[in-house]
């Protein structure tokens, strides 16, 4: 499937090198930094270019701004009207995760909905914080999602599977604020299995008891619920140093048919290190990413 990212930070940067290493087309914008987008491009044999370009590229729009930028980068995408578009915004205003969140007077999925008016919209990829989702992915954590289009839903879940996902359908609009800011599920990483019982939670007995379930499953000593990032550290204690980023190691293989050629990328960065396939229709081409990948790889993980 062809995706146009727009806003190819830590999310859209991380699921879009997810997205091409499963063998789907991919091309990045949305970067205020055209080094930044061709870097990616060059790393996983996408493209780059401008918003405009991503939107008439893409089949699915990978929608992926901070909440001020929405509007603007909007205005640079164009109309999205047919398009099957995953919206990833949460609205925090002034930098997250500990930045305000802008009190809305409908809920975010609403509100974007008529900002991005006939678009098919579904919202995911909101609740997981962008650096675990490579090994998310690889665990089969569960991935919620939600939306009004029953046809762009599914063609979502489809992309999420071919990650390693597994698919969390919630329901439409009236379900959608478990997923936001406060919401039940927001901030945590669920095994496959205990986001599909939290759907069923959900459609049995409403918001409340998917709540109480999500609740429970958290409190779990052998909890599967997962909180991104480190710990906080104690009052006075200084966090320890971050691991210093290693260069990327590149392998090459030509065991990955049907296609010519797959490289297999290790990404090692303070959160840890992911592997990621890039595959490439020549052999020149793949040679061509031994150079960028020669430096700092922290800058590849977005
Ligand atoms: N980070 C998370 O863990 C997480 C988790 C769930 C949901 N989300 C949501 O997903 C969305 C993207 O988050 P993110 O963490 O991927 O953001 P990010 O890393 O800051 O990336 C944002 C992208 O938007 C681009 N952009 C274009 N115009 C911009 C402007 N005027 N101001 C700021 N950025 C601009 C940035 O370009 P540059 O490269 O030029 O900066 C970058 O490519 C947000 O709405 C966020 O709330 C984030």
């Amino acid at each position: 499937m062809r995706i146009g990212i727009v806003g190819a930070g830590r999310i859209g940067g991380n699921a879009g090198k997810l997205f091409a290493g499963a063998g789907h087309e991919v091309f990045f914008s949305g970067s205020r930094e055209p080094d930044r987008l061709e870097q990616l491009a060059v790393v996983t044999f996408a493209r780059s270019g401008s918003p405009r370009e991503a939107v008439e590229f893409g089949e699915v729009v990978f929608f992926s701004v901070p909440w001020p930028a929405v509007d603007e980068l909007l205005a640079q995408t164009g109309s999205l009207a047919g398009k099957i578009v995953i919206d990833t915004t949460n609205q925090f205003v002034t930098g997250e995760p500990e930045g305000g969140v802008e009190q809305l007077p409908k809920t975010v999925a609403e509100t974007n909905q008529e900002r991005m008016p006939g678009a098919r919209l579904v919202r995911t990829f909101n609740t997981l914080a962008a650096d675990s989702l490579p090994e998310a992915a690889a665990r089969g954590a569960a991935m919620f999602l939600t939306g009004e289009d029953a046809a762009a839903k599914e063609a979502v879940a489809g992309l999420m599977r071919d990650v390693g996902f597994t698919p969390v359908d919630l329901g439409g609009w009236a379900e959608e604020p478990i997923m936001d800011v406060g919401g039940a599920v927001s901030g945590l990483e669920y095994s496959g299995e205990d986001g599909l019982r939290i759907a069923a939670a959900l459609s049995r007995g409403g918001p409340n008891e998917a709540a109480r379930l999500a609740r429970e499953l958290r409190a779990r000593p052998a909890s599967t619920a997962r909180r991104p990032g480190p710990p906080a550290s104690p009052p006075g204690v200084a966090p320890p140093a971050p691991r210093q980023a290693e260069p990327a190691r590149l392998h090459r293989s030509r065991a990955c048919a049907p296609r010519p050629l797959c490289v297999t990328v290790t990404h090692t960065s303070p959160a840890g290190d992911w592997e990621q396939r890039a595959i490439s229709r020549t052999a020149e081409a793949a040679e061509g990413i031994r150079a960028p990948l020669s430096g700092d790889s922290s800058r590849l993980t977005g």
